[in-house]
Formats: C-alpha cells, sequence, structure tokens
C-alpha cells in the first residue's frame, strides 16, 4: 500500500475498504456479543490482520470498544482491558499508523457522548505486530477475536516465490491464461487459506471469534469474476507500454498480481474440509467501483469519467508500489491514467462495475 497521509497514499484512498467495514459491522457486533457472554473475560485480546495505515483500523478499534463496553453494562460485567495488535506485513507504513493513534482517543469519545448508557469502557492497548498473517502470530490459545479485512485475497509470497505462473500478456486470470496457471493460483489460494485458518484456531481461545472480509467472486466460473474485469483493464493500460515500446513484453509476461478472488464455494468448502471452525454467516456484498459513487444498479454512471478517475486513484494506492517495483516508478502516472481511461470507457458502456467482496464471520471449534 502507498505510505504516508498524501494524494495518492492508502490513508486517502481507502473509502472502498471503509464501506465494507461499515457492512461488516453487524457481524463483528455479534461476534464481541458472543465473546462477551460466553467467556466473561477480564482482559480481552483482539487482532485486526492486515490492517495497513488508513483510518478504517481505528474506526475498527473504536468499534470494538463502544460493542465491548455496551456489552459490559448490559451483563453487568466489571471493567475490561482489550489489548489490540494491529497486524500488517514488515515494509507496512507502521510509523504513519502509530502516529494516527492519538486520534483514537477521540474517537472514542465520540462513541461514549453518543452512548451515554455505557458506564465501563473499556481500558484499551494498542500494539503493532509486523509479520505475515501467514505465519504464527500469537500464543497458543490467546486470541478472543481475529479481525481481517480486505487482505486475504493477497497470496502469500512463500507460494508465489514458487511461481512458474504463465500468462501471456495478462496479469490476472483472462480467458487466454492456460488451465495450468488458473490451477497454480486455485492452488495458492487452497494452501494460504488452510494454513490461516490452521494458524488462527492455534491461536484462538475455545470459542473465539473470526470475522473476515475479503474480494472474492459471485460466480463458481473462474473467468466470470470482478477482477477478470477490473485487472483486465489495468492490463490493458500495460499492453498499450508494451506496443509504444516503453515497457519490455519480458517484463510484463513475467508480471501476475499476487492476488486470487475465490467464490464462495471454494470458500466454503476449504472451511469444512479444515473441520476446524463452524460458518456463522457468508455473503457477498456487492459495491460499485467508484467508491463515491452511490447509485443503484440499472442507473447510469452519472460521471463515468470522474468514476475512472476514483476507481484509478483507489487501484494506484493499493497497487502503486507493487508496480513500481516491477516496472519502475516512472510508469506509474501513464498506467494510471490510461487505466482511469479504460475504466471509464467500461462504465460508459456496461453502466456499472462492482466488486465481489466476501463477509464471513467463523466460530473455532476448538
Ligand atoms: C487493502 S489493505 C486493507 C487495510 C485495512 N484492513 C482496511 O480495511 O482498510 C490490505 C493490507 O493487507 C496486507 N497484507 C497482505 N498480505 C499480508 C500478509 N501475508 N500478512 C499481513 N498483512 C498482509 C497488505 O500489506 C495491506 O496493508
Amino acid at each position: 500500500m502507498t505510505h504516508g497521509g498524501g494524494v495518492n497514499s492508502y490513508a486517502k484512498n481507502s473509502k472502498l475498504q471503509e464501506k465494507s467495514l461499515l457492512e461488516t459491522t453487524p457481524l463483528i457486533e455479534k461476534a464481541i456479543e458472543e465473546v462477551c457472554s460466553t467467556h466473561l473475560p477480564k482482559r480481552m485480546l483482539v487482532a485486526d490482520l492486515g490492517c495497513s495505515s488508513g483510518p478504517n483500523t481505528l474506526m475498527f478499534i473504536s468499534l470494538v470498544i463502544r460493542v465491548t463496553g455496551e456489552c459490559c453494562d448490559k451483563i453487568s460485567h466489571g471493567p475490561l482491558d482489550i489489548q489490540f495488535f494491529l497486524n500488517d506485513l514488515p515494509d507496512n507504513d507502521f510509523n504513519y499508523l502509530f502516529k494516527s493513534l492519538d486520534q483514537l482517543d477521540n474517537l472514542v469519545a465520540k462513541h461514549k457522548n453518543g452512548q451515554a448508557v455505557v458506564a465501563l469502557m473499556p481500558r484499551y492497548y494498542v500494539a503493532g505486530l509486523p509479520s505475515s498473517f501467514y505465519t504464527r502470530l500469537f500464543p497458543e490459545k490467546s486470541v478472543h477475536l481475529f479481525h481481517s479485512s480486505y487482505a486475504l485475497h493477497w497470496r502469500s509470497k512463500e507460494s508465489n516465490d514458487k511461481g512458474g505462473f504463465l500468462n501471456d500478456w495478462n496479469i490476472y486470470i483472462a480467458r487466454t491464461t492456460p488451465k495450468s496457471t488458473i490451477r497454480l493460483y486455485q492452488d495458492l489460494f487452497d494452501k494460504d487459506f488452510s494454513n490461516f485458518l490452521e494458524l488462527r484456531s492455534q491461536e484462538l481461545v475455545h470459542g473465539g471469534q473470526i470475522v473476515l472480509t475479503f474480494v472474492g467472486r459471485k460466480n463458481d466460473d473462474v473467468f466470470d469474476g470482478n477482477l477478470n474485469v477490473f485487472y483486465g483493464l489495468l492490463a490493458q493500460a500495460l499492453q498499450s507500454l508494451v506496443m509504444e515500446g516503453v515497457v519490455e513484453k519480458e517484463k510484463l509476461d513475467s508480471f501476475n498480481i499476487p492476488i486470487y478472488g475465490p467464490s464462495v464455494r471454494e470458500v466454503e468448502a476449504v472451511v469444512k474440509r479444515s473441520k476446524l471452525f463452524s460458518i456463522n454467516q457468508i455473503g457477498i456484498f456487492e459495491p460499485n467501483w467508484d467508491p463515491y459513487d452511490d447509485s443503484e444498479e440499472g442507473d447510469d454512471v452519472v460521471d463515468p469519467i470522474q468514476s475512472g478517475i476514483n476507481v484509478a486513484n483507489c487501484a494506484r494506492a493499493i497497487l502503486g508500489q507493487l508496480l513500481a517495483t516491477h516496472f519502475g516508478e516512472s510508469v506509474l502516472d501513464v498506467v494510471f491514467s490510461r487505466y482511469a481511461c479504460n475504466v471509464a470507457e467500461y462504465l460508459e458502456k456496461t453502466k456499472r462495475g462492482k466488486h465481489s467482496v466476501i463477509l464471513m464471520s467463523l466460530s473455532a471449534r476448538n
């Protein structure tokens, strides 16, 4: 993700992810109620996995504090301490995140004023945890609630390094992608997600909860997902630079986005096979590509050109660093301005682009 708080930063371009967090709020509230009523813990350990460095993590923390306070009130539980761990890869902008934590007291105070009934606001402590969530992060049976938003569609580095993706001209699964490469994407998802569940099940207390939001696919057909189109339009921008001799074809062919958007059925299959968790709830949320466009299905996109720019800004905040590392910083402006045009053209023709976001809550069976 792009560091800092500048115009291209993730912190300033994470409205899409904020919408998903709002949509997931009832699942998070339910998970906290479950933890409080089943365990009556004195100290609750909560982890946000793949937290990045934007305002959404603060929103999540303040939500947990408010809901936990309300739960304690309801069941006349004594004051409770919450220890938060904010996890991301070591090259995440933890400094920016830590500096923004001083806004947290204000956010929590806002909740306090709005909810005068909450007498027992929990005390909270926040720490960073720089490491991959595809590794063991916590001691055995120590965590009450795991949350991860918009991160689990990223494949593990270990899996990617074994690479061998043949994918001429493309950067994600497209109609011309060889079957062997599609299999590779699917196997990596299967391996990574199984590993993730196994690790979290070791770390969760008995009856602990997990709430996950990640990009997926509505349909079973691997070619019929939002990501095929979304990254297809980005591939077109890169292809145009290859045609003009600005980017070498080998550079494009050796690049694949280390992301896979699974179908709901693929996700359910891994959870069931693991026998480690019960699925409390699973569903799809479909926000518009442009997070600033709240128009409904069937309506024309009000301003496709502006929507193209908004979509490109969000994509740049997420993928800019990755593309800069592979293709060089100098191509970023042109790649994302062409991407904005491709998206605008697509929206004009089809009327709508929608993400498919899988929302899921799990209870540990341990
Ligand atoms: C789009 S951001 C989401 C940030 C935040 N959760 C939100 O909703 O705004 C995805 C984050 O996942 C992190 N991530 C990807 N793979 C990871 C891994 N294996 N371990 C920890 N974090 C990871 C990325 O570094 C990135 O910061």
